[in-house]
């Protein structure tokens, strides 16, 4: 199975990061013109599933060639070469840096963040070594509420239980220290507006001790290295809160296999015991969501569906098949709000209690 190396230090980095400038210069010395190659991180080939990790890839990957004499790569050599010598930078001087800083060092030559996070993965993937240990780190999008407190990478002491809204998710979780929490589980919300409802409705404080948190969305890789740190140093359970359609499952489905352009980076991302406790299509006929409350499944959500079930996990997930099954047969789509089609009140005093006393039993 192909890793990245988790606990290289920044030395063994430099001197890889020195090996590829040495054989480009190799090449170039033998009139070649250079290449750089790393795992393509587009297909599904190769990626495999590992019930105690999530999503794998084994060492016949395919790989991506990025050759210095090609017209369609050429942009993405020069990327590599500018992050590599960046990084090179940071690491040398123990310095640290977000996705953003390292854009705005040059927009002409990045164009727009989206392609710099894409070069950098590559980079990442073709040493071998995850993207946060490059001193590269991404502002974190997250927010944590509920039994838990630390001392983040600066000494601060942050407690979140005292707190309104949420409090973000720190963006250097392997720097966090003396985490304390009693919470006999942590529930995810796929959703900020959720989240904040919750909060605001005293769920913390009205259920047994827990953690609740909330991606906003397709989650960021330090809001999945919080959870995934919970998961490994403590035993609470994992439950997650998604919309019953095909993005909603796709999310749980990153928190909980890992996703698959970042397969290399499973064993510090996902959480394998994580229990998708709602919405679930089967929720829908169950509770008689009001037929007005609920979406027509689009053309681009049945082929979503059909791409999830093709994936390497399904085979292993009794529920998840069934699931997605139920979503085609209904042709319809619920989000957690359509609950509310029943009651305002129905989701944090009656179907949240209910699943969790369930799930204690
Ligand atoms: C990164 O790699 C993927 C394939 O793994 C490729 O499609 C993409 O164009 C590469 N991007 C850059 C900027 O190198
Ligand atoms: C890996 O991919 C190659 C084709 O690129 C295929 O021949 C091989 O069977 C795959 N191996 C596994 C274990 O999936
Ligand atoms: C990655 O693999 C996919 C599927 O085999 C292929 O379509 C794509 O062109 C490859 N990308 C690169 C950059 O090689
Ligand atoms: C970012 O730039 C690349 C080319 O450098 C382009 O293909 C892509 O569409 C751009 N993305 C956005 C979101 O503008
Ligand atoms: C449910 O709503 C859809 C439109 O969203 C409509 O076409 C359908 O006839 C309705 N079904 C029932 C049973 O009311």
């Amino acid at each position: 199975m192909a890793c990245h190396d988790f606990d290289i230090d920044d030395n063994s980095i430099l001197s890889r990061i020195g090996d590829v400038v040495l054989s480009i210069i190799q090449q170039i010395s033998d009139n070649k013109p250079p290449v750089l190659s790393h795992f393509n991180r587009s297909t599904w080939q190769n990626v495999s599933y590992d019930e105690n990790v999530g999503l794998c890839v084994n060492d016949a990957m395919k790989m991506t060639s990025v050759r210095f004499d090609s017209k369609q790569s050429i942009k993405k050599f020069t990327l590599m070469m500018k992050l590599l010598s960046m990084v090179y930078g940071l690491i040398q001087t123990d310095r640290y840096c977000t996705k953003r800083d390292l854009y705005y060092q040059d927009t002409v030559l990045f164009g727009n963040q989206t392609a710099l996070d894409d070069a950098l993965e590559n980079v990442s993937c073709m040493l071998h070594v995850p993207r946060w240990r490059l001193h590269v780190l991404a502002t974190s999008k997250g927010c944590i509420a509920g039994d838990l407190s630390f001392h983040d990478v600066d000494g601060n002491y942050i407690d979140c239980s005292k707190t309104k809204s949420g409090i973000q998710v720190p963006s250097r979780i392997e720097g966090m220290q003396h985490i304390q929490t009693d919470a006999s589980f942590v529930l995810v919300v796929e959703k900020d507006a959720v989240f904040q409802r919750l909060l605001d409705e005293g769920f913390c404080k009205t259920m047994r001790p827990c953690i609740i948190i909330t991606g906003k969305g397709f989650p960021d890789m330090n809001t999945r290295m919080l959870l995934n740190r919970l998961w490994k140093e403590f035993s609470p359970r994992f439950f997650i809160l998604v919309d019953a359609d095909p993005y909603g499952i796709e999310i749980m489905s990153v928190y909980k296999y890992g996703s698959r352009s970042l397969s290399f980076e499973a064993p510090m991302l996902t959480v394998p015991d994580m229990e998708w406790m709602g919405v679930l299509p089967s929720d829908i006929q169950r509770l008689r969501l009001r037929n007005d409350s609920l979406i027509e499944l689009k053309s681009s959500d049945r082929s979503k569906i059909l791409d999830i079930l093709a994936r390497p996990y399904v085979l292993k997930s009794q529920l998840l098949y069934k699931e997605l099954n139920v979503l085609l047969e209904l042709g319809k789509k619920a989000e957690i709000e359509s609950l509310d089609s029943i009651s305002t009140s129905f989701l944090a005093n009656v179907y949240l209690p209910t699943k969790l006393r369930y799930s204690f039993h």
